[in-house]
């Protein structure tokens, strides 16, 4: 009915136009309605037409809802695929680019760095030139991720005599005791930090109701806490040394839109209060050169999300259906992002949300 309620007001509004177009009234105008209208018309019956059909109560949103039983599951610790290093990204002569982009002589700090889209945000700052601290959770897997990427770069810059420094710490992002102990061996063995990339936090399934409350709380507590509680140490050690510095924090898609099938409220909401946080903490620190941005990824091909697809096809073709862009990102697809929005080619950005989405949120 609906297409059939705008064919005809269309047919009216041409012909307006033709015979008196100038004198379009708004109550003329009005006619050029979208809602849908009553009518006696039989082929308005639900019946013999297959879009109301599609429409009734009993299909409405069984396309674009969650549902319960959608449950994914993290994989053990034991059997947690470590994400692979990105070969041939970086290199100081692959091709000229605007100096502004350079990371040189900077150092960063990114959470979560030991796997997924940490880690390769932190490969793609150090082929920016950045130093880089690490810091994760599991300090072993950092630090045998922090020895590939210094490998990687050598064998990507030949003849280069001066490495980046790398180095990989521990430290629980939810706690403060444990970020504050983070902050300061960062400090002794770089001596300072200039940026920030909150990369560390994660996802669960759980319908509502159902969540348990202290999970529920945990997962406040990495995404939400975890990345104020790195924003305000670092600002604050940016504050004393009177530097400009740039923060990244990264949110979601999920902070702007509903995912479907999987029901994760909780997360949905923690990545929304990380974008309005970079928001907030951007005015707060605008006047002490800080700048904070936020960095929302679509469905990204990390280790774990590959691993997770890889035993749910369903899963994943419901997923790129959605995708206008016809795929899922990749890691590699958030370097440029982050290096740019840690650089001084963004010098006049700050407070933004990067959708790094393949156009998933416009749809
Ligand atoms: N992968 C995606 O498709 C996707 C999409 C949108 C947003 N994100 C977000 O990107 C970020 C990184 O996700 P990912 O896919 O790389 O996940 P991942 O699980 O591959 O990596 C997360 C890293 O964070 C670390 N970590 C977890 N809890 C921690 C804690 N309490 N303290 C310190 N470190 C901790 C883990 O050890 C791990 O190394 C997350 O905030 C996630 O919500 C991911």
């Amino acid at each position: 009915m609906l297409h059939r309620a705008i064919a005809r007001s269309a047919v009216k509004a041409q012909a307006l136009g033709t015979t008196s177009r100038p004198a379009l009234l708004s109550s003329q105008v009005r006619q050029f309605s979208f809602t849908t209208q009553r009518s006696n018309n039989k082929s308005d019956d639900p019946e013999n037409d297959p879009l109301l059909r599609a429409s009734s109560p009993e299909h409405q949103g069984k396309f674009a809802r969650t549902d319960e039983s959608v449950q994914i599951e993290y994989p053990p610790d034991s059997e947690m695929p470590a994400q692979p290093v990105v070969q041939g990204r970086g290199g100081m002569h692959f091709k000229r680019t605007l100096a502004q982009f350079s990371l040189e002589n900077k150092v960063s700090l990114v959470t979560g760095g030991a796997r997924g889209l940490g880690l390769v945000m932190g490969q793609g700052l150090v082929a920016s030139g950045s130093d880089l601290a690490i810091v994760d959770l599991n300090k072993a897997e950092a630090e045998e991720q922090a020895g590939k990427l210094v490998e990687q770069f050598r064998k990507e810059n030949p003849g280069l005599e001066q490495m980046p420094n790398v180095t990989a710490h521990y430290a629980d992002v939810s706690n403060p005791t444990s970020v504050q102990e983070a902050l300061a061996e960062i400090l002794e063995k770089h001596k300072r930090i200039d940026n920030l990339v909150t990369s560390a936090g994660f996802t669960e399934n759980f319908d509502a109701i159902s969540y348990p409350f202290d999970r529920m709380k945990k997962l406040w507590g990495v995404n939400v806490d975890g990345t104020y509680l790195f924003a305000t140490g670092v600002a604050k050690h940016l504050m004393e040394r009177k530097a400009p510095g740039s923060i990244v924090m990264i949110g979601s898609m999920s902070g702007s839109i509903v995912n479907v099938p999987q029901p994760q409220a909780p997360y949905n909401a923690a990545k929304a209060a990380v974008r309005h946080l970079a928001a907030s903490l951007a005015v707060e620190w605008a006047a002490q050169d800080i700048r904070v941005n936020c960095i929302s990824p679509g469905y990204m091909l990390t280790a774990l999300t590959r691993k997770i697809l890889d035993e749910n096809p369903q899963l994943r073709d419901k997923w790129i259906s959605l995708i206008p862009a016809g795929k899922m990102g990749t890691p590699e697809d958030l370097m440029g992002a982050v290096t740019f929005l840690l650089s001084d080619a963004s010098k006049y950005i700050t407070g933004a949300d990067l959708r790094v989405d393949g156009g998933y949120t416009l749809t």
